[in-house]
């Protein structure tokens, strides 16, 4: 495997303090945290503990490093661009190093957390380009007047993230926020805290000055809401769950006003019609809910297929679930790693079991592996309606639930019967069906003929209860930034 260095199986844990104005330090309360290693149940090590008090600290050195004047403010928005791209090559050196490392906190395959780097990388450089080109407008506004606008950055920011992607929702987070000059205080989730903080570490290597990038570890009703809750944090970048983003909309709104980013969960809606190429759909539709052990958020995991072409779907999708591997998540042939943690496990477990008892059929899996980890065996559900709980709740695991549908009008009602919107996707010969289904469906994104094919060029984000505001792509400079406009009195010859 050529391009896919071998993993290092017991990475050396280099960082466990808190990044506070580019040192490492222990929280204010001498806490810390055990952070698990979801393949077996066992502690790797312990990580300091962040609440309000070091919170407060990160947003003092934040604040201090935004100040007017200072290096980061006074930087050439060029010179912004090369460091983050500086940043992005450091994490290409190191990509062997960081995959291990998020393999081993979070458990999913190392072939896929590898590729994750290589793609936040790659975040990391479009935004690089982004630095200067983000200018503002010049507008021929009635009077004597000109009138331009200035894009300047929104100020400290706060990014807090999920654990299903930690590297890549960082570098999603720091990217933009940095090209358009912001500073930002981290809160990594509490499952999988060490990748955070080996990347602060980078940004400190590539020259950022102190204060611009913080990391404060912890729980999420503490740091986390010590952030979304201070009075001197202006923005937000959130990706949990649609339950958190509640909360954290409520906090923006009571202390200052946050601008607020959102991306939250989904139910998405994957449709096959019966011109379809099958084989493809089916292989697609399979790799839309197990990728990442199910732990996406865009998961396509309302699979609606024709009646049609039911049965045959159904078969296929079976006999593609049983054949996925399982184990091991340092093994390259391993499809599937453990669920991130115990509460995420028992969870689906749960959901499963509903499931069943509201009469949907196993086709395989349906149950925990056995050993010690997380593991959930591969899943597949036929006969599945529209108001049992697993059609309706984001399970987060790696359970796929077939519907059947007969009209295309139908299957769009039906896909857009959720709270959320996020993804959707249809697999069909026809284009006047697919541009049906484009407009008729209400997501953030809308595949055709493929399923959750990312590209950090292209914005991403939803619709309703899926969130507010779009990332990736140029999309997502405008919510980095104010825009400030300057009216200046032209004197005129006769008057
Ligand atoms: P969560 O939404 O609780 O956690 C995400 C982040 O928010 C973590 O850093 C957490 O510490 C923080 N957080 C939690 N409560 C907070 C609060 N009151 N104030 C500020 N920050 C807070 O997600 P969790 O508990 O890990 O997973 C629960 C479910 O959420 C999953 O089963 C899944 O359905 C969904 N989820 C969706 C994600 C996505 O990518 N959209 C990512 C992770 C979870
Ligand atoms: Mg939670």
């Amino acid at each position: 495997m050529e391009q896919f260095p071998q993993p290092i199986r017991k990475p050396e844990i280099k960082y466990t303090k808190l990044f506070i104005n580019n040192e490492f330090v222990d929280s204010v309360s001498g806490k810390t945290f055990p952070t698990i290693n979801p393949v077996n149940g066992e502690k790797i090590c312990d990580v300091s503990e962040g609440d309000k008090a070091d919170v407060d600290k990160a947003v003092e050195a934040a604040k201090e490093a935004f100040k007017l004047g200072s290096p980061w403010r006074r930087m050439d928005a060029s010179k912004r661009g090369a460091l983050i791209y500086k940043i992005a090559q450091l994490m290409e050196r190191d990509a062997q190093y960081l995959g291990s490392l998020e393999t081993y906190d979070n458990g999913k395959p190392y072939m896929n957390a590898y590729v994750e780097m290589l793609f936040s990388a790659n975040i990391l450089k479009y935004f690089a380009g982004c630095a200067d080109k983000v200018g503002g407008k010049t507008i021929p506004v009635d009077g004597d007047f000109m009138c331009y606008t200035r894009h300047e950055p929104v100020g400290i920011c706060g990014a807090v993230i999920p654990w299903n992607y930690p590297v890549a929702m960082f570098s999603l987070k720091l990217a933009p926020a940095l090209a358009c000059g912001n500073v930002i205080v981290f809160k990594p989730a509490e499952q999988t805290p060490l990748t955070a903080l080996y990347m602060a570490s980078l940004c400190k290597e590539a020259g950022v000055p102190p204060g611009v990038v913080n990391v404060v570890n912890g729980y999420g009703p503490t740091a986390g809401a010590a952030i979304t809750g201070h009075p001197e944090v202006d923005k937000i970048a959130f990706t949990g769950s649609t339950e958190v983003g509640q909360i954290i909309l409520q906090a923006a709104g009571a202390t200052n006003i946050k601008r607020t980013t959102l991306e939250l969960g989904g139910k998405s809606p994957n449709v096959i019609m019966d011109d379809a190429d099958l084989e493809s759909a089916v292989a697609w539709s399979h790799e839309a809910v197990m990728t990442n052990m199910g732990q996406c958020c865009v998961a396509g995991s309302r699979t609606f297929v024709h009646e049609k072409i039911y049965d045959q779907f159904v078969a296929k999708s079976k006999e593609m679930a049983e054949k996925r591997t399982y184990g091991d998540p340092f093994e390259f042939s391993t499809k599937n790693g453990p669920q991130v943690d115990k509460d995420q496990y028992e969870k689906i477990l749960e959901l499963i079991e509903s499931g069943k008892k509201e009469g949907a059929k196993v086709e395989c899996g349906g149950e925990a592996a056995e050993g010690k980890g997380f593991f959930i065996k591969p899943t597949v559900f036929s006969g599945v309606t529209d108001n049992m709980r697993i059609a309706r709740e984001e399970i987060f695991g790696p359970v796929q639930q077939i519907f059947k549908f007969s009209t295309l009008d139908e299957v769009i009602e039906r896909a857009n019967d959720t709270q959320y919107g996020l993804g959707a996707a249809i697999f069909t010969r026809s284009i006047d069906t697919a541009m049906m289904f484009v407009q008729g469906v209400r997501a953030g994104t809308v595949w055709v003929n493929c399923y959750n094919a990312p590209n950090y060029h292209a914005p991403f984000g939803g619709f309703k209860m899926s969130g507010i505001g779009r990332e990736m792509g140029e999309y997502n400079l405008s919510q980095y930034q104010e825009v400030k406009t300057v009216m200046i009195k032209i004197p005129q010859k006769n008057s």
